[in-house]
C-alpha cells in the first residue's frame, strides 16, 4: 500500500516531493502581530546569551500541583523553576498564584525569562460553555468563537497565557469518551469550527490580555483509536489520514494557531512524538507552520512501553529530531538533552530553533514587555462571571440542543401544565458543567434544569419532583416516589444521562446505554400512561433505541454549562424553538460502529429490491443509524422545494450556483441549518456516498420562504487521487440539498469537464 511505503520512506527520512498536496491557501498571522525585526532582534540577542542548558529550559513544561489533568506529578517544578529549567507551566491559575511562580522565574533565573501558563481551557473557564460537541451541534460559527472569546477573557484574567485547545480530532466512534470535546464526524464543519475556535481564543491580537494562545491537538488521529478505546493504537492509509484526520489540523495552521500538541497514538507504527512524518513533512515543509510544537502529557516517555524507545534517553532524542519543541512533564528532555547535545545525538541548533519558536510565543503574547501583565486580580475580579458571560453561555446552550423526537408537537410545553420533574440530573448542579470543565463550579452555582424552571415559571406550583435513582447505580428504591408524582401530572419531564466523567479523557465505553436503572425507571413511567418528555444529558452519542420508542419527546441537551438547566427550560417552554443538528451519527447499537454518514457504498450496497442475502449488511440490524449526522428537529417545519442548479456542465474554472427554496410552514419562528451533499459517483479512487460541501443557518419567520444558495467549484471537489495528487476529476456528481444527511428529497446532477 502507498500509505506505508510513504511513511516509511519518510521515516527515513528520504520523502521524495510530492505534487498536489492540500496546502494552506492562506496562513492568517494577524494575530501574530508584532515588529517582527524588533522580535528578532530581542530573542537573537537572548539566545546569544543563553547557555545550551538555559535553551533546554525553554523546552521544559511542568504542571502545578493547583490541578492534576495526568498520571504524574514532579513535586519539583519550583525549584526548576528557580533554576531556569522550566519555559512553561501549566494547571496553574488565578492572579496571585500564577504572579507567585512568575517571580520565581523572573526575579530569580539569571536571565529573567518569562514562563508561560497553560490550561485545559476548553469551553469555559469558570463560566461553562456547552460540551465542545455540543457547541458544534449549533453550526453557529460566530457563537462558537464567542465561547472561546469568553473563555479566553476569564482565563487570561488569572494569568493564563496558553490554552490546550481546540481539540480538532475527528471522531467517529462513541466509545471513544473523548468525542465530547471535539466537533463531530465530518471534515468540511470540523475545519470551519476548528478556525471559529482558533479566532476566538487568539483574537486579532495575541499581546492583548483578554486573548490565549490557542493550541490544536491532538496531532495527530488520536480520535482514530481503535475499538474506541483511549490511546489505543492507530493503523490508517495515508488517504485516510490527509482526507479525514489532518484537515482540521491544517485548517487551525490557516486560523494563525501558535501552537499544536502531539498524540498519545502510534500511527502506522510510530508514535506521533516521534514522527517526522507528522512534524517535519506535513506541518512545517507542506503546511509551513512556524509555532511551537509541544507534545501531550508524559507522551515522550511513553515510547518506551510504545516499544519504539529503549530508554527515555533515546525517547528524548527521537522526540526532539522528530521536531518536538516542548516537552509536557516527561521531564526527559530536562533530563537527557544537554547529554544528547553532547554526544552529538541532538544538534544544539535544534534546540535553539525549538527555544527561539518558544521565545517568539512569549513575545507575541507580551510577556517581554510585561511578564506580570495578565495576572490582574482587578480584572480577575471584573471578568469572572460577567452577566454578558453568562448570557452568552445560555444562549449558546440553547442553540446546541438538538430535538430529536417530537410526537404529537407535546413540546413545548404550556406552563399551566402539571409537570412531573423526574430523573437524576433535575436537579444536578456539577454533571451539567460536563467534563474538562477547568474551573468551573460544580456545587451550586451551575443552574439545574429545577432552577431553570423555576425561573422560566416564576412559581414552582404546577410542578412536582423526585429523582428516581441516581445515575449509575441499580437502586430502585426512589422508583415508587417517582410514580406517584408522575401519575399526579400531566406530563413527565425526565432529565437523564451520564456522569460528566464518563465522557472525556480515559473514559471509554464497551456500552452506550443510558447508565445504571434510568431505563427501568423510564418503563415505570411509562406504566402510568403519562406523556413522556425526555431530556438527555450526556457527552457521547448513546444509543437510544428503547428511549426512542418509548418517549414522546426528546430532547439532546448535551452537558449544557453553567447556565443549562436555565437553556433546558428555555427550550421546552419554547422560549426558544430548537435549531441544534447532530455532528454525529447516534447508532441504534454499539455493534454497528463505527458509524458516520460519510462512507463509502461497496460492491454490494443494501438494496432491498435486489436479491437481500449477498448484501452489505446486518442480519440482525438495519444499516441505518437511530439518528443521522445533520439530524434536528424544530417545534415548526421546513418544507424544502425547487432545488436548482446554475450549470449542469461546469468546466473546472467555472463557479456554479446550487439553491433551493425553504419555507416555514409550521406554526413558530425557526431556524434551520439547510445542508449541502455532494456524491462524486466513481473516479480514479471510490468517493463517499455523500460529503457534506455548504450548510447555511437561516431564520424563517412563521410562513416565511428564503431562497439559500452555495457556489461550488471544482476546488471543493478536490480529493486525494490515485496518485494521491489532491484534485477533482470531471465526470459525473450528484447534489442534496436537506435537512440531514439521510434527506435524499432533492437532488440534482451535474458533470464536471475538463
Ligand atoms: C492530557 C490530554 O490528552 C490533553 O488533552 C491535555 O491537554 C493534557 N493532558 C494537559 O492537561
Amino acid at each position: 500500500m502507498i500509505t506505508i511505503a510513504l511513511l516509511s520512506l519518510a521515516l527515513a527520512g528520504q520523502a521524495q516531493e510530492k505534487s498536489g498536496l492540500a496546502k494552506p491557501e492562506n496562513i492568517d498571522k494577524s494575530a501574530w502581530k508584532v515588529d517582527e525585526t524588533e522580535m528578532n532582534r530581542k530573542i537573537d540577542s537572548l539566545l546569544s546569551v543563553m547557555t545550551l542548558k538555559e535553551k533546554i529550559g525553554q523546552t521544559v513544561l511542568y504542571s502545578s500541583g493547583y490541578t492534576v489533568t495526568g498520571p504524574t506529578l514532579d513535586e519539583n517544578y519550583t525549584d526548576y523553576l528557580k533554576d531556569g529549567m522550566v519555559g512553561a507551566i501549566f494547571n496553574a491559575f488565578t492572579a496571585d498564584y500564577t504572579t507567585q511562580l512568575q517571580k520565581m522565574a523572573v526575579e530569580n533565573t539569571r536571565l529573567g525569562i518569562p514562563i508561560m501558563f497553560g490550561y485545559d481551557v476548553i469551553h469555559g473557564h469558570r463560566t461553562i460553555f456547552p460540551i465542545s460537541l455540543g457547541e458544534s451541534a449549533s453550526w453557529d460559527m460566530e457563537m462558537i468563537k464567542k465561547g472561546a472569546e469568553v473563555a479566553a477573557a476569564e482565563a487570561s484574567a488569572e494569568g493564563i497565557h496558553w490554552t490546550y485547545a481546540p481539540m480538532v480530532d475527528i471522531t467517529r466512534d462513541p466509545r471513544w469518551g473523548r468525542v465530547s470535546e471535539g466537533a463531530g464526524e465530518d471534515v468540511y464543519l470540523a475545519n470551519k469550527i476548528a478556525k471559529a475556535r482558533v479566532h476566538g481564543f487568539q483574537g486579532d491580537d495575541l499581546s492583548d490580555v483578554t486573548t490565549v494562545l490557542a493550541c490544536a491537538k491532538h496531532y495527530a488521529a488520536y480520535g482514530a483509536a481503535e475499538a474506541g478505546r483511549d490511546y489505543n493504537t492507530v493503523d490508517m492509509s495515508e488517504r485516510k489520514l490527509r482526507e479525514i484526520y489532518l484537515p482540521p489540523f491544517m485548517a487551525t495552521v490557516e486560523a494563525g494557531v501558535g501552537s499544536i500538541m502531539t498524540s498519545f497514538n502510534e500511527i502506522s507504527g510510530v508514535p506521533s512524538s516521534a514522527n517526522s512524518f507528522l512534524l517535519d513533512e506535513v506541518l512545517r515543509k507542506e503546511w509551513g507552520f512556524s509555532g511551537f510544537v509541544v507534545t501531550d502529557y508524559t507522551s515522550i516517555n511513553e515510547m518506551i512501553p510504545h516499544g519504539y524507545s529503549k530508554d527515555e534517553k533515546q525517547s528524548a532524542e527521537q522526540a526532539m529530531n522528530a521536531g518536538v519543541d516542548m516537552d509536557m512533564q516527561g521531564g526527559v528532555y530536562l533530563n537527557h538533552l544537554e547529554e544528547l547535545v553532547k554526544e552529538g545525538k541532538v544538534s544544539e541548533e535544534r534546540i535553539t530553533e525549538a527555544a527561539r519558536r518558544i521565545l517568539e510565543m512569549k513575545y507575541r503574547l507580551g510577556l517581554f514587555q510585561d511578564p506580570y501583565k495578565y495576572s490582574n486580580q482587578k480584572r480577575q475580579d471584573e471578568t469572572t462571571y460577567k452577566p454578558e458571560f453568562l448570557e452568552a453561555a445560555r444562549d449558546m446552550a440553547r442553540k446546541s440542543m438538538v430535538l430529536l423526537k417530537n410526537k404529537d408537537q407535546i413540546l413545548p410545553l404550556k406552563k399551566d401544565q402539571k409537570i412531573a420533574l423526574i430523573g437524576p440530573l433535575v436537579k444536578d448542579e456539577s454533571n451539567i458543567i460536563g467534563s474538562w470543565a477547568a474551573q468551573g463550579d460544580r456545587s451550586g452555582k451551575a443552574v439545574s434544569v429545577f432552577e431553570g424552571f423555576e425561573e422560566v415559571l416564576g412559581n414552582m406550583k404546577n410542578v412536582t419532583y423526585a429523582q428516581g435513582t441516581s445515575i449509575d447505580t441499580d437502586d430502585k428504591s426512589g422508583f415508587k416516589a417517582a410514580v406517584e408524582v408522575a401519575k399526579k401530572a400531566d406530563v413527565v419531564v425526565m432529565v437523564v444521562g451520564e456522569r460528566e466523567n464518563m465522557t472525556g479523557e480515559a473514559a471509554s465505553q464497551v456500552d452506550i446505554n443510558i447508565p445504571g436503572v434510568q431505563k427501568e425507571l423510564i418503563a415505570e413511567i411509562k406504566k402510568t400512561g403519562k406523556p413522556i418528555v425526555l431530556v438527555l444529558m450526556n457527552g457521547r452519542p448513546l444509543t437510544l433505541s428503547y428511549e426512542n420508542e418509548t418517549a414522546d419527546a426528546m430532547l439532546e441537551a448535551w452537558f449544557p454549562g453553567t447556565m443549562g438547566g436555565a437553556a433546558v427550560a428555555d427550550v421546552l417552554f419554547g422560549n426558544y424553538n430548537p435549531s441544534g443538528k447532530l455532528t454525529m451519527t447516534f447508532p441504534r447499537s454499539v455493534g454497528q460502529i463505527p458509524l458516520y454518514y460519510n462512507a463509502k457504498n461497496t460492491g454490494r450496497p443494501k438494496d432491498d429490491s435486489v436479491e437481500p442475502k449477498y448484501r452489505s449488511k446486518y442480519t440482525d440490524s438495519p444499516n441505518t443509524p437511530l439518528f443521522p449526522f445533520g439530524y434536528g428537529l424544530s417545534y415548526t417545519n421546513f418544507d424544502y422545494s425547487n432545488i436548482k442548479i446554475s450549470n449542469t456542465n461546469p468546466t473546472f474554472d467555472q463557479d456554479f450556483n446550487i439553491s433551493v427554496e425553504v419555507t416555514n410552514t409550521g406554526n413558530f419562528d425557526g431556524e434551520e441549518v439547510v445542508q449541502l451533499y455532494v456524491r462524486d459517483l466513481f473516479g480514479s479512487v471510490t468517493r463517499p456516498v455523500k460529503e457534506l460541501k455548504g450548510f447555511e443557518k437561516i431564520s424563517l419567520k412563521k410562513g416565511e420562504t428564503k431562497t439559500v444558495s452555495f457556489t461550488l467549484n471544482s476546488d471543493e471537489l478536490r480529493f486525494y487521487n490515485a496518485d494521491m495528487d489532491f484534485v477533482a476529476e470531471p465526470g459525473k456528481f450528484e447534489a442534496f440539498i436537506g435537512k440531514n444527511s439521510s434527506d435524499d428529497a432533492l437532488k440534482v446532477s451535474f458533470e464536471l469537464k475538463k
